[in-house]
């Protein structure tokens, strides 16, 4: 008998909120301890989602530029040009972009992105420092800094890969007075000596124009002293760009100067594709997953702690949402647009733009 184990693997959603989350952990682990238990975060297992911790720790270029003396900005954008096909409806109409998306997978590639080097790459050496982010997450935890934070939006009726779609209270299962949530965007501060005053851009939204992931780098630009008169030279820093899907790979935007006799720049790319450079398809994330679980291996799964640490910061902004009068409004976009005019508003705000997908 001394070889048997038995582990369990909870999918997600891991509870609606911190209290129930909390009871769900409660009760699963008065059967299986912590180390016996596998909260799968598909996200964890996208093989670009494990290279940035190799991008970031295994490279002596970039660490140095980790932090708020380098970086302007980081942006994380997860879009769909789904809606609510296969009866989703039901489900997500009670879940919101916010609880099905947030909550866990981008708060877990934030974390990723984010973290300090672990001592080890044990399980627990890497979600230690994971959790720190999550704890260093400056609470939205009032309605006011809710609105200026945070967007919501549903989308209206628009065209999607030339198709027609409906809007998002016409859709199949979902309440035609719906207040759910189809598109999030929120400003996030993680205040830590890292990254203090670093705004992390965060955003999600069904019926956008495509299906990407990915996370942008946005450097500080160089002083404006000595090509600034030249064309081209107000192109802005350097942007590393970690596509998580599809086309998953990585590459650096740089300026460079335009061949010829005047001196003229522009801003090119250095490009590393996964297909390309390793030419086979990587495993799916949960083939990837459920393999680490048989093996013990737990360092791709959310712990605990992450999971109800993630819970307290989307809390406060449900609890904003649903019951503060002062709750901010929902806005609305076009399906197949890039979402509403206010989540490129928040970034106006302190001089910056989305990247375009
Ligand atoms: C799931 C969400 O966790 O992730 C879905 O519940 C979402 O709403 C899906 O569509 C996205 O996963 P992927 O791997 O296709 O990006």
């Amino acid at each position: 008998m001394g070889d048997c184990w038995s582990r369990v693997i909870v999918e997600k959603p891991f509870g609606t909120d911190l209290a129930t989350a909390k009871h769900l952990n409660k009760v699963v682990n008065n059967t299986f301890a912590e180390e016996d238990t596998y909260r799968i975060d598909h996200y964890l297992g996208k093989e670009t989602a494990q290279n940035i911790m190799v991008l970031r720790f295994a490279n002596a270029i970039f660490e140095p530029l980790w932090n708020n003396k380098y970086i302007e900005q980081v942006q994380i954008t997860c879009a769909e040009h789904l809606g609510m096909e296969g009866g989703r409806g039901g489900y997500y109409d009670k879940a919101g972009a916010l609880r099905d998306m947030v909550q866990n997978h981008l708060l877990q590639l934030l974390s990723l992105v984010a973290m300090e080097p672990p001592t080890d790459l044990s399980a627990d050496g890497v979600r230690d420092e994971k959790v720190k982010v999550l704890r260093s997450l400056r609470q939205l935890d009032t309605p006011e800094l809710i609105k200026e934070n945070v967007v919501r939006a549903q989308y209206t009726a628009g065209h999607v890969d030339a198709k027609q779609v409906v809007g998002y209270r016409e859709e199949d299962r979902v309440d035609p007075e719906s207040m759910t949530e189809a598109y999030v965007a929120l400003r996030v501060h993680i205040d830590t000596w890292r990254w203090s005053g670093v705004p992390f851009y965060v955003r999600m939204g069904k019926r956008l124009p495509k299906k990407a992931t990915e996370i942008s780098v946005h450097f500080k630009a160089p002083p404006n002293v000595l090509f600034n008169a030249i064309p081209g030279a107000a192109a802005g820093g350097n942007v590393l760009v970690i596509r998580i899907q599809p086309d998953e790979g990585i590459s650096l935007r740089m300026v460079s100067k335009l061949p010829g006799t005047t001196l003229r720049m522009e801003p090119v790319k250095m490009d590393f594709h996964y297909a390309t450079s390793f030419g086979k398809g990587s495993p799916e994330a949960y083939e990837r997953l459920l393999l680490d679980a048989m093996a013990g291996d737990a360092t791709l799964f959310a712990r605990r702690d992450e999971v109800e640490e993630a819970w307290r910061f989307i809390d406060h902004i449900e609890k904003a949402w649903h019951e503060s009068e002062k709750a901010p409004e929902m806005a609305d976009f076009v399906a197949g647009s890039w979402g509403p005019k206010a989540a490129d508003d928040l970034l106006e705000q302190d001089g910056n733009s989305w990247r375009r997908l």
